[in-house]
Order: C-alpha cells, then sequence, then structure tokens
C-alpha cells in the first residue's frame, strides 16, 4: 500500500455550543482528484481551516506526507508541501496577473503584518526572482490562460479571478492542494474547463487535489477519482461517482436543505 498523502483522523471542531466539524476522517492518496461536497454550513471550510492549520482542532489529528501537522501552524504546513484556496477570492486588484503570481499566497501566511513580512522574505530568499517568474509563466501555460499574463487583475470576471487564485496556489509547487469552491459563480463553460485543467495536472504531475464544490450534479460530471459527502459536520459516504448518484439518502440530504441548491454568494 502506498502511503496516503493526508490522513485526517476523528477531527472535531466546535465554535462554542455548535459542532462544526463532528468526528471527520478521511485520507488522500497519491495522485487523487477528489471532491468533497455537501449542503452549505456542512463543515467543508471548516475541514479545510482545521487541515490548513488556520484554525485550532476540538479533537483529532491530521497527518501530511507523514508528518504530524495536527498543531502545526499554516506556513509550517504550506512549505511542507500543501496549499489551499480560500472561498472568497482575494486578488492584489491593481495589480497584473503575473504580478500577482509572484506575491505568495498571503491568506496562508500567518494573520499579522510582521508573520506576512516574514513570510514574503522566507519566500524571495528561497527562489530567486528569474526562477519564480518562469513558473508564474509555466502555471498559466498550466490553466491555459498566458494571454492573461499582463492583463490587470481587475479587468478580469470571476472565472477569470478564480483562475488567477488557484494559479497562486501552484506557485509553491505543492504535492497538495485544497481548493474551496474554486468554481462557485463560475459560468458553466468556464467551471468545466477548470476542472478539465485540474484534473490534467493530477494526471500529468502526480500531485492530489481536494476540491470543495456544493453543486452535486456538477461535480458528479468533472471526472474526480471519488467524492467525499459531508452533511451536518459528519461524512455521510465516500465513493466514486456513480456510487455518490446511486446512494438515497445523499440525494435527500441535498433535497432536504432548502435553497441551497445554486445559491452562488459571488
Ligand atoms: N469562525 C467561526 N466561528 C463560528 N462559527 C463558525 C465559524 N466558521 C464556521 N462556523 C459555523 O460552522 C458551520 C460550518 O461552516 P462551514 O465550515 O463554513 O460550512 P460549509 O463550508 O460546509 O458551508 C456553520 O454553522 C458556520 O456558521
Ligand atoms: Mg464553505
Amino acid at each position: 500500500m502506498i502511503d496516503p498523502f493526508l490522513k485526517v483522523k476523528h477531527l472535531r471542531k466546535e465554535f462554542g455550543g455548535l459542532i462544526a466539524v463532528n468526528g471527520v476522517s478521511f485520507e488522500i492518496g497519491p495522485g487523487e482528484f477528489v471532491g468533497l461536497i455537501g449542503p452549505n454550513g456542512c463543515g467543508k471550510s471548516t475541514t479545510f481551516n482545521c487541515i490548513s492549520g488556520l484554525l485550532d482542532k476540538t479533537a483529532g489529528s491530521v497527518e501530511l506526507f507523514g508528518t504530524d501537522i495536527t498543531t502545526m501552524r499554516p506556513e509550517q504546513i504550506q512549505k511542507i508541501g500543501m496549499t489551499r484556496t480560500f472561498q472568497h477570492t482575494r486578488l492584489w486588484r491593481q495589480m497584473t496577473v503575473i504580478e500577482n503570481l509572484l506575491v505568495p499566497p498571503r491568506n496562508q501566511l500567518g494573520s499579522s503584518i510582521k508573520e506576512k513580512i516574514r513570510g514574503i522574505f522566507q519566500y524571495d530568499s528561497t527562489r530567486d526572482e528569474e526562477t519564480r517568474l518562469d513558473r508564474a509563466y509555466s502555471v498559466l501555460d498550466q490553466l491555459e490562460v498566458p494571454h492573461m499574463a499582463h492583463n490587470l487583475t481587475s479587468e478580469l470576471s470571476g472565472g477569470q479571478s478564480k483562475l488567477v487564485d488557484i494559479g497562486r496556489s501552484m506557485m509553491g509547487e505543492p504535492r497538495l492542494l485544497l481548493l474551496d469552491e474554486p468554481v462557485a459563480g463560475v459560468a458553466g463553460p468556464l467551471a468545466m474547463k477548470i476542472f478539465n485543467s485540474l484534473r490534467k495536472m493530477v494526471d500529468d504531475t502526480g500531485i492530489s487535489i481536494l476540491i470543495i464544490e456544493h453543486n452535486m450534479d456538477f461535480i458528479l460530471r468533472q471526472g474526480v477519482d471519488r467524492i467525499i459527502v459531508m452533511n451536518e459536520g459528519r461524512i455521510m459516504m465516500q465513493g466514486t461517482p456513480d456510487e455518490v448518484k446511486g446512494n438515497r439518502a445523499v440525494i435527500e440530504a441535498y433535497l432536504g436543505s432548502s435553497g441551497e441548491k445554486g445559491a452562488e454568494e459571488e
């Protein structure tokens, strides 16, 4: 058996009296493209926040590439090779696409100004400017948008901004990418194109991707290897898209959450 990249064991997160994540366990193998789905408020983003070190966990453990990262900070976890994006894309609006790629992913850096600045210098010292510029152009190639390099991000559509955000998360050459609703609010054809690029990236480079998507009908048709279904803080089931499609409890959980489908924030 090949060791999994990520092992989440009995993860629990409480906010005061609210149990947002209630004993979640799953693994992500090498070169796997996995979807994490579930109705709004079921704990998907909180799971990401716990795994990426942004939130302390109430209980449970997280292992990444064989290292226990349960109590590590976001920037340490990033260095080991995992990067995440956030549900709400925040780009530097007055910078070009390529400039945005060259700025380290600030969301994953520590929250204080001091930590952010330290993070930026750490990045600069580990990778010289030219190499990073090459990397930025190759990321845009991989996402099939090299023509966007010198556009101001303020001029991009919502979908194109999401692409730049994904591009930024790829800059540090992570072996595991966690993407939080990268196609929410993105028009169908571009959303499919983004999923195709991600699938290709997984197949070509052997990285793994865990992607949150709340539109179940959509993700069932996007070629992911496996889907993890959450509901009310727990994992309801894990399986192939076909297995999920055939699971009545899953369909009912979705239908039971009123006003959920198609409700986009952006
Ligand atoms: N920082 C927080 N403080 C308090 N409650 C939170 C916080 N983050 C999330 N929650 C609550 O935890 C639950 C799960 O939220 P979330 O993980 O964002 O759901 P999802 O991403 O699946 O839509 C929700 O009830 C939400 O209101
Ligand atoms: Mg969320």
